[in-house]
């Protein structure tokens, strides 16, 4: 019945995350409001962790994509489960850093880093920078030499791998701006320039495919073309690669219609690809890091808003309007992506409409989806967005000068705000 296993409905009739009546959280919080159940982020790591440990021998990592999400709460959790993260700017390092993550489990990414990023980087001892090209390379060489340092790298490979997603969110192929390309010679000849670098020590390649794949195949194309470039780097340099991350991008339901793989069932098989590989060539199999930012936080998340307006316009469509919109989920307008929805206060009963639910900015685009089943929503009722904690709190902004949603985070019964509802103050803080 519902997209996430944390979602239910009580004997009020109202929809539960986590076991915590969503009503009484609109009560307490007001709307809009994010909500995270703790727990199901918990379990979900627990797998990754156990998948990984399972299938490398404890020889691999399970970093968290900051970018899906990024608080001090979340790597709060993600420090005690033991995972890494993964980071694409100062902000993200400097958010990570401020919990006391180990920065030495930090791995910072990102096709255009700036000159203080990289020195921030260095200077807080960031276990990994993902190199992406060549200037950056010498860059990171140049300020480390000036601080008296060694960089710790990997070079961003793109294995040209199409992924079968949506055009905004697939990165592997080779018209992307993330990379070197194998296909090219690229990504080769980036690694003899790493060796020639000075106070660089090149550690291991990356790759990233895409966003919310929902098959497995085109992971163990990517592994076993990677393992072809580890070992033609052994073949044409002093350097055996001793690490491999392999990305993100595991998909995750957001309707009915998506049917995501488990983590077991993915790990598995791209093991088996990667394994074989290696004693194919004869080297010893890499430390295996994988980067899931959505699966990890998607399916733990909702959004409730209160609807101001019901607008029918016969024959063409009937919008609910809600006090969110695409400040708070801009991913309707960015990428058409499909949610599932109800209205969380007659959970229990039959979704009877189709409706488009239309956010409150002052834009047509303005939508969280179209074509959405829901229960009969009237002005006052709750509506709940399913599976909106990755991507969304990460992607908000304040067009229209709209506040900011707090996170309320939910564990074992009880709820507690981490991230506190914007005011008007912080509106202006910066304005002179
Ligand atoms: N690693 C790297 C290098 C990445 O670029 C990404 C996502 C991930 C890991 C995590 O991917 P995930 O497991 O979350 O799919 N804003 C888009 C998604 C962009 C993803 C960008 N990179 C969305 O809302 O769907």
């Amino acid at each position: 019945m519902f997209v996430s296993e944390n979602l239910s409905v009580n004997e009020k009739g109202n929809l539960t995350i986590g076991g915590v009546d969503t009503i009484d959280l609109v009560n307490q919080y007001g709307t809009p409001l994010y909500v995270l159940d703790k727990d199901l982020i918990r379990k979900n790591c627990k797998k990754f962790v156990k998948s990984i440990n399972k299938h490398y021998d404890g020889n691999g990592l399970v970093c968290y994509a900051s970018k899906a999400l990024s608080c001090k709460e979340i790597y709060r959790i993600m420090k005690d489960e033991g995972l890494g993260v993964d980071t694409v700017s100062i902000g993200e390092m400097y958010t990570a850093l401020s919990v006391g993550f180990p920065a030495e489990k930090i791995y910072f990414h990102g096709n255009n880093k700036a000159d203080e990023e990289l020195k921030f980087a260095l200077e807080n001892k960031i276990g990994r920078i993902v190199v992406d090209n060549l200037q950056e390379l010498k860059r990171l060489s140049e300020l480390a030499v000036k601080l008296g340092v060694v960089a710790s790298i990997m070079l961003r490979v793109k294995p040209g791998i199409d992924a079968h997603t949506h055009d905004f969110i697939r990165t592997g192929q080779i018209d992307s701006k993330f990379g070197f390309a194998i296909e090219t010679n690229e990504a080769l000849e980036a690694a003899k320039c790493v060796v020639d670098s000075k106070n660089i020590n090149l550690v291991g390649a990356h790759c990233h495919i895409g966003s919310q794949i929902l098959d497995v195949d085109p992971f163990m194309l990517a592994a076993e073309v990677m393992i072809d470039y580890i070992n033609d780097v052994k073949n044409s340099t002093s350097v055996t690669m001793s690490e491999l991350n392999l990305g993100g991008g595991f998909g995750i339901k957001y309707t009915s219609n998506d049917d995501p793989v488990d983590y077991e069932n993915y790990m598995e098989p791209v093991s088996e690809v990667l394994n074989k590989k290696c004693s194919d060539y004869g080297i010893k199999t890499p430390f295996i890091v994988i980067e899931p930012g959505r699966s990890l936080i998607g399916p733990a998340g909702i959004t409730l808003y209160k609807v101001g307006a019901r607008k029918e316009i016969p024959n063409i469509r009937t919008y609910i309007s809600v006090d969110g919109g695409m400040t708070d989920n801009p991913r309707y307008a960015l990428y058409k992506s499909k949610y599932d929805a109800l209205v969380a206060n007659k959970a229990n009963l039959e979704k009877t409409d189709v409706v488009t639910i239309a956010g409150k900015c002052c834009e047509s685009g303005d939508l969280i989806g179209e074509n959405i089943k829901l229960q009969h929503a009237e002005a006052g009722d709750i509506i709940a967005i399913c599976a909106t904690g990755a991507y969304n709190y990460s992607m908000s902004s304040n067009y229209n000068r709209i506040l900011k949603p707090p996170i309320v985070m939910v564990s074992g019964g009880k709820s507690r705000v981490v991230v506190k509802r914007e005011t008007l103050k912080d509106l202006v803080r910066n304005d002179i």
